[in-house]
């Protein structure tokens, strides 16, 4: 079939909205009209050249909600009508990590998803007979996209896709960081750096756990008013002297929970220094600069902090995502405030611009 798709041609050049073929769905595969998806960091970080690991020409997009259309032969996991997100991190069920309850790293197709390609080595995106790789096995800035099974969340169909497109990457990240990879306890005390999308997640996380304290950290005013809404107690502007700052509100010893998500490895030295003695656990959500290191003063692990990462907030996506999204119909998570600018494919380039002037949180495409 043809469709519209806002092709990456050249980094660092604006993404080139045009007709592009899509071929029917193969064995285990789905295809799925979109309906909604939203622009995140990773995409332009693709699109700006600076990924080490990107290639031209694909299709961007991983932030995607629709429904499912049709379904190739041996799918068992969703069925003509569902109402899906979409996964980039997806779940098999059967690999070695799949069946640890220990991570969401699933192995099933990460070799070729990471090419480009879908698990047969082939593609189903092309122009002109010449194909056309996928990005992170999704590519959703396009009217439909055909995705393996195990890389789609079947949600509850009350929800709203414009809404549960965020539970794609992004709202799941943050959340997941809180609930999933550090599990707060009720009655602690977290801080969060950063408060964009991933970080305000983290917030909202921590107050679904019962977190007593949850400080958020960031630069902007406007983030900071954001965090209280989503459920921060205190805000911080931070700058160098913010550990000190921490310290001090925490009777010298800091928190039980640090999140960062914001990118910068000075900022997740700083998470993990104000990690409590003992037992703080600082968990690292944001994606920092090739060749970037972290550096730590041994002595703050000795004394019984820990550190660790999270990919998409530890969620195993096909049975965490649809829960996720059934908090938010219970009204635990309010979505609607992480979404500031509704877009059209046409006006992707304009999503990547407010993004890098940091004008709003989420900019969802609406198909
Ligand atoms: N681990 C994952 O699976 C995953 C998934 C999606 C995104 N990410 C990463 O998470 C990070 C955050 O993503 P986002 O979409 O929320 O980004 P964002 O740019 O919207 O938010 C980052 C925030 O950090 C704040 N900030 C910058 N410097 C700061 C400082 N010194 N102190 C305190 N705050 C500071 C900014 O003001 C901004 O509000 C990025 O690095 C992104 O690549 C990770
Ligand atoms: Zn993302
Ligand atoms: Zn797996």
């Amino acid at each position: 079939m043809k469709m519209r798709a806002a092709v990456l041609e050249e980094f660092g050049a604006p993404l080139v909205v045009q007709e592009v073929e899509l071929a029917e769905p193969q064995a285990g595969e789905a295809l799925v009209r979109l309906v909604a998806c939203g622009v995140c960091h990773t995409d332009l970080y693709t699109a700006s050249g600076v990924d080490p690991s990107g290639y031209a020409p694909t299709v961007l997009g991983h932030e995607g909600a629709g429904v499912v259309e049709a379904v190739g032969p041996d799918v068992t996991l969703v069925a003509p009508g569902d109402h899906v997100v979409t996964l980039f991190s997806p779940q098999c069920g059967e690999c070695i990590h799949c069946r640890s309850d220990k991570t969401n790293l699933c192995l099933a197709i990460r070799e070729q998803q990471n090419k480009g390609y879908l698990p047969d080595g082939t593609t189903r995106l092309s122009r002109a007979g010449e194909p056309i790789r996928h990005f992170m096995g999704t590519s959703t800035f396009a009217e439909y996209a055909v995705l393996p099974q195990i890389a789609l969340a079947k949600v509850s169909p009350e929800a709203p896709l414009d809404r549960a497109c965020l539970f794609a990457c992004g709202l799941t990240t943050g959340l997941g960081a809180a609930m999933n990879t550090a599990k707060v306890e009720a009655g602690s005390t977290c801080v969060v750096f950063g408060a964009g999308m991933v970080g305000l997640g983290a917030v909202a996380g921590c107050r679904l756990q019962g977190a007593e304290r949850i400080v958020c950290v960031d630069l902007s005013d406007e983030r900071l008013a954001l965090a209280r809404g989503q459920g921060a107690t205190e805000t911080l502007t931070g700058g160098e002297d913010v550990v000190e700052r921490i310290l001090e509100l925490t009777d010298g010893f800091g928190a039980d929970y640090t999140f960062e998500a914001t990118g910068n490895v000075k900022v997740m030295r700083q998470a993990v220094e104000s990690a409590r003695m003992g037992w703080g656990l600082c968990t690292v959500a944001g994606v920092a600069g090739k060749g970037e290191t972290l550096d730590i003063v041994p002595r703050y692990l000795i004394t019984g902090r820990r550190v660790c990462g999270s990919s998409f907030g530890g969620a195993k996506g096909r049975d965490q995502v649809p829960q996720l999204v059934d908090r938010y119909l219970a009204g635990d998570i309010d979505v609607d405030a992480f979404i500031s600018h509704r877009i059209t494919l046409d006006d992707i380039n304009t999503g990547f611009e407010l993004m890098e002037a940091q004008d709003g949180i989420r900019s969802v495409v609406e198909f």
